[in-house]
């Protein structure tokens, strides 16, 4: 069973800096946020989990890394290749982990991702097995370590999972201590984190904890540069909605080399409607979230191209300024988020979580427009021209008007 994170609280204007680099020093020596020059915006690529989970295979990852180029993914910015759990063998009387049959040769697959102007990414635990039962880090994180950056990798997911155990035995070996779990769990991520820098290769480093104690508060000084908040993401509105809205509060928390991820893209795997999937997309930029898609990219129809690729809502996540959005209001079903953009623009999500359209409306005065704004739709690809006041549109049930407000 997993821990879920604690509900974030009420968002206070504080700037997202200032609180990286506290956690800096409360945490540790490192200073704020990841690896210098990795994740200025939010990463963007593809990852095997949420389609292929444990039957991926090499031949899977290549052909996704096509797709990727083919489908004008990679040149939209989706450029990691992720391979998730599974691809563990075993080690050997060394010490050194050997992938399974699956993957035949990884450093051969490394070259092949890079052949295409990818990079690529892997998956492995700080517990003696993964989620999924495979071998893990525990004991082996400088050879492990020292193994991905002969490889090639760019990227690594660390998953929790089994150390659980470890922090359970630390739990009762330490009654009086509240914090003994939570201190052996940062000290674990803090070891590969090490261990990844002094490898001399930009890695990547992504926690994946399901936001246990809180990680957008010691994840930059570890060496993160990315931290799930949340348990796992599902095909289903249902799942998809509780996390996405569940993000409030949380913007304060994220900066350039330093993201919230509330889990990868369901969409194109085929359980939600193309009005979901848009919703989806639209509170994902909102967020500034890692946007790594979970489909089978050789599958895609042209609606999943149309919101995958939608490149406006793509520049919403990348925009340089780095900040995440937030929520401005809600009231029942209706939900206002705005992120604010460069330029002085501010990007405007009015979601309906109905099931029938509603009216929403947004006041471009409250959003720093006094004077009117010109406002685009992303999803309708369409100028709206210049309004004042404000703005009221009808948004499908469980859809999303996805707006760029500037002047
Ligand atoms: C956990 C993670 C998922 C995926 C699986 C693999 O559940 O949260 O994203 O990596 O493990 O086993």
């Amino acid at each position: 069973m997993r821990v879920r994170p604690d509900r974030p609280g009420p968002m206070k204007p504080n700037p997202a800096r200032v609180l990286l680099a506290a956690a800096a020093l409360l945490y540790g020596a490192t200073p704020c946020c990841g690896q210098t020059g990795v994740a200025s915006t939010p990463p963007m690529g593809w990852n095997s989990w949420n389609h292929f989970a444990e039957h991926v295979t090499d031949a899977d990852i290549r052909s996704a890394a096509d797709a990727l180029v083919s489908t004008g993914m990679r040149d939209a910015g989706y450029v990691y290749v992720n391979v998730d759990d599974t691809w563990q063998g075993k080690r050997d009387a060394h010490g050194v982990l050997h992938p399974n049959e699956r993957f035949p040769d990884m450093k051969a697959l490394g070259d092949y991702i890079h052949s295409k102007g990818l990079k690529f990414g892997l998956y492995s635990s700080p517990g003696s097995r993964t989620c999924a039962n495979f071998e893990g880090s525990l004991g082996h994180e400088t050879q492990d370590a020292q193994l991905y950056a002969a490889w090639g990798v760019d990227f690594l997911k660390y998953d929790l999972c089994y150390f659980q155990e470890e922090m359970r035995k630390a739990r009762a070996g330490h009654p009086g201590d509240r914090d003994a779990a939570k201190n052996l769990m940062i000290a674990a991520y803090r070891k590969m984190g090490d261990a990844l820098k002094a490898t001399g290769r930009p890695i990547l480093y992504s926690l994946c904890q399901y936001g246990v104690d809180q990680p957008w508060k010691w994840g930059p000084a570890v060496g993160a540069s990315m931290w799930r908040t949340t348990d796992d993401i599902d095909d289903s509105y249902g799942r998809m909605i509780a996390i996405g809205f569940s993000q409030a509060g949380l913007s304060k928390f994220a900066g350039p080399g330093a993201w919230n991820d509330p889990d990868m893209l369901e969409i194109g795997n085929g359980k939600m409607s193309e009005e979901e999937y848009r919703t989806h997309m639209s509170l994902w930029v909102l967020l500034a979230a890692p946007l790594l898609a979970g489909n089978d990219l050789g599958k895609m129809t042209e609606a999943d191209k149309g919101i995958l690729l939608n490149t406006e809502a793509i520049g919403i996540d990348q925009d340089s300024r780095g900040v995440q959005g937030d929520r401005l209001h809600q009231s029942g079903d209706l939900e206002v988020w705005t992120k604010p953009l460069s330029g002085g623009r501010v990007a405007v999500g009015l979601f309906n979580r109905a099931w029938s359209s509603r009216e929403i409306s947004v006041d471009l005065a409250e959003i720093g427009f006094q004077d009117g704004a010109g406002l685009r739709d992303v999803w309708k690809h369409k100028d709206l021209g210049h309004t004042t006041g404000v703005f009221t549109d009808t948004v499908p049930g469980h859809g999303v008007t996805l707006l760029i407000v500037g002047r």
